[in-house]
């Protein structure tokens, strides 16, 4: 979990979109230190943090934002996605809603995002399995139509957080 000390080699930006409450917040705070609150306030404006990690004997900062899912806390959208090599768009698995709007965010990344940006799609919360209200099939299917990484996470219980992260900077790096 970071070392101060340490000579960095590659600085990789990754920004976390999807609707508000899907929990972006979360999984950036067990990804950065390990943390996770369940009385999480939602996000205001931008925020982030970093982790830095060993990636094929390079250390590479992980420099992670974390912005509103609401529209109206939501802060600049081009300065929010500039030089970002990487994305993480968080639907929550108990929302139908939350999946049914990706394309939204898609759209949002094709339109401010570099086109080579590396794309992953969430589906966080699986740890409410017995509410769950989008199918992992569909989520599979539409990533794949999409060429998107998909991997499905729980903030709250640590599942699969770090092989998302590391999906993502794995394939920037
Ligand atoms: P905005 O900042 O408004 O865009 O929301 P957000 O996407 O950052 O959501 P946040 O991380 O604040 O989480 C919203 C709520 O979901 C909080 O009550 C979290 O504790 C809860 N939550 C986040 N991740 C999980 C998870 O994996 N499982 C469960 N059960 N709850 C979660
Ligand atoms: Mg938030």
């Amino acid at each position: 979990y970071g070392d101060a000390s340490q000579k960095i080699d590659y600085v990789f930006k990754v920004v976390l979109i999807g609707d508000s409450a899907v929990g972006k917040s979360q999984l950036l705070a067990r990804f950065a230190r390990n943390d996770f609150s369940l009385d999480s306030k939602a996000t205001i404006g931008v925020e982030f943090q970093t982790r830095t990690l060993v990636i094929d004997h390079k250390s590479v900062k992980a420099q992670i934002w974390d912005t509103a899912g609401q529209e109206r806390y939501r802060a600049v959208t081009s300065a929010y996605y500039r030089g970002a090599v990487g994305a993480m768009i968080v639907y929550d698995i108990t929302k139908r809603q939350t999946f049914d709007h990706i394309p939204r965010w898609l759209e949002e990344l094709r339109n401010h995002a570099d086109k080579n940006i590396v794309i992953i799609l969430i589906g966080n919360k699986s740890d409410l399995e017995n509410q769950r209200a989008v199918p992992t099939e569909d989520a599979k299917e539409f990533a794949e139509k999409e060429g998107l990484f998909f991997l499905e996470t729980s903030a709250l219980e640590a599942t699969n957080v770090e092989t998302a992260f590391m999906t993502v900077l794995t394939e920037i790096f």
